[in-house]
């Protein structure tokens, strides 16, 4: 087996190590290549081809359709475990044992009061402001509130940091909504479990005794262990680099929402909706939003399509797509939308534009179909992303800052105007 990369750069020859991960996976360690050529880096935008870190937390292989969160299958996962054990694992390495999980959840739940100031920030927000850039804003502002930086070489005080922002945060994510619906702010009830909690935030109306609906509760569950982590995706790795600088766990998780937002990244559930009510209400015609898509001319993309990783399908839409056809039955919802859905799958899979450039449905092909039957408006499709993808980004933050990985500080290659002399304005 090789142990070395060999490069050539004229005259001079060059060896660097090879590094091999736990998965066969093979990587060229190039930590001293600016040194020991004189000067000369790799360049490589968006990082298609590039790896940041060595990461022990989320494995997938794009061509096999594989996801693995700490070892454990998705699809397993999704199948038997609840978030708040998913969360645990990625935070802490291992599923835990009853106790582990009974004490995590106290301890969540001991935590999970945010300060009365921070409604006054809620309440500046116009009713039309975008819950993600409310629940950025919120989520940095609980630095104003808690300590700004942790220890993290204090067990404990890391510990306090992730069950603190473990409490807070679906609590922000139900507020961001009620505010939007004009509907009170509360708490729920400490005798309800993680995810029921966060129903009872999000839909108890304040004039009746809100009743655990188990189809949306376990479906919520499942939609937030698929969305929980992805190895260094776009947010993820924003969140690593943030925190590179030991800025706190809560603006760097801040900043991760804000990359989470773009409709390249997260933002696809929201703008896959509306693709779909567009397509909707243009007579779900979908072979023209197929022609608009192949266009180049046109920017227009089949959003919830393609996948930097994922080159055959996304092993989370396909469970997601079942859980859809599933949760609407059970709910006796009968959303058109989805038959459209499936109607662009079916054509997209057999058109060449898409084959070729091996272009499937991802994790946010239908996942807005479920959000809309649960009665979740479109806007907080990609909040409901960021609850679910929040344990990932602590284990991630957690793992780069117990690792002392540097600052992250990439070069560049100059591409503007060689030395020249100012000159006064009047000779301009
Ligand atoms: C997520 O990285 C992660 O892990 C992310 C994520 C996670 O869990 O964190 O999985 C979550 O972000 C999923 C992706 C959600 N985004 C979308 O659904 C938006 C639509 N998809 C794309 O914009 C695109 O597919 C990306 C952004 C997802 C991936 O883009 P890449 O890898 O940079 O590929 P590319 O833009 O260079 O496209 C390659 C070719 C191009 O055509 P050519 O120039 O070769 O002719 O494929 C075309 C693109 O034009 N293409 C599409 C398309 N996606 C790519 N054409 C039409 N519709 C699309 N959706």
């Amino acid at each position: 087996m090789l142990d070395k990369a060999n490069l050539k750069i004229g005259e001079n020859s060059y060896e660097f190590p090879l590094i091999k991960g736990t998965e066969d996976e093979v990587a060229i360690d190039i930590k001293s290549l600016r040194g020991a050529t004189n000067g000369v880096i790799t360049i490589d935008p968006g990082f298609k081809n590039t790896g940041s870190c060595e990461s022990a937390i989320t494995f997938l292989d794009g061509e096999k359709g594989i996801l693995r969160y700490r070892g454990y299958p998705i699809e397993q996962l999704a199948e038997k475990a609840v978030f708040l054990e998913v969360a645990y694992a990625l935070i802490f390495g291992n599923l835990p044992t009853s106790e582990q999980l009974d004490k995590f959840h106290t301890d969540i739940k001991s935590k999970s009061v945010v300060d009365d100031d921070v409604k006054k920030i809620l309440d500046a927000f116009p009713k039309t402001a975008h819950p993600m850039g409310i629940l950025s804003s919120l989520t940095s502002a609980l630095t104003a509130f808690n300590p700004s930086s942790v220890n993290v070489d204090s067990e404990e005080d890391m510990y306090r940091a992730i069950v603190k922002i473990l409490g807070k945060f679906p609590v922000l994510v139900a507020w961001t909504m009620r505010k939007k619906q004009g509907l009170p702010l509360n708490y729920g009830s400490k005798s309800l479990g993680y995810v029921e909690n966060i129903m009872k935030m999000m839909f108890e109306q304040p004039n009746e005794d809100y009743e655990i609906n188990t189809i949306v509760k376990d479906a919520l569950d499942k939609l937030l262990i698929l969305h929980a982590d992805h190895e260094q995706n776009c947010s993820t790795s924003t969140v690593r680099i943030v925190g590179s600088s030991h800025a706190g766990l809560f603006a760097s998780l801040s900043a991760g929402i804000s990359a989470l937002w773009g409709p390249l990244h997260g933002g696809a559930n929201q703008a896959v909706l509306e693709m779909l009510e567009a397509i909707k209400e243009d007579g779900g015609d979908t072979k023209k939003y197929m022609a608009k898509a192949k266009d180049k001319n046109d920017s227009f993309r089949l959003m919830g399509f393609g996948h930097r990783v994922y080159k055959n399908f996304d092993p989370r839409a396909k469970i997601i797509k079942k859980a859809a056809d599933e949760v609407l039955n059970s709910l006796g919802v009968d959303d058109p939308i989805l038959e459209i859905a499936k109607g662009l799958e079916k054509e997209a899979l057999k058109d060449p534009y898409f084959v070729d450039r091996k272009l499937y449905p991802n994790v946010d092909f239908y996942s807005g179909i479920i959000y809309r039957a649960m009665g979740i408006p479109v806007e907080m499709f990609t909040v409901m992303f960021a609850l679910g993808r929040l344990p990932g980004w602590i284990a991630q933050w957690k793992e780069m800052r117990l690792n002392k990985e540097p600052i992250g500080r990439p070069r560049q290659i100059y591409t503007g105007q060689t030395e020249r002399s100012f000159t006064s304005i009047e000779n301009r």
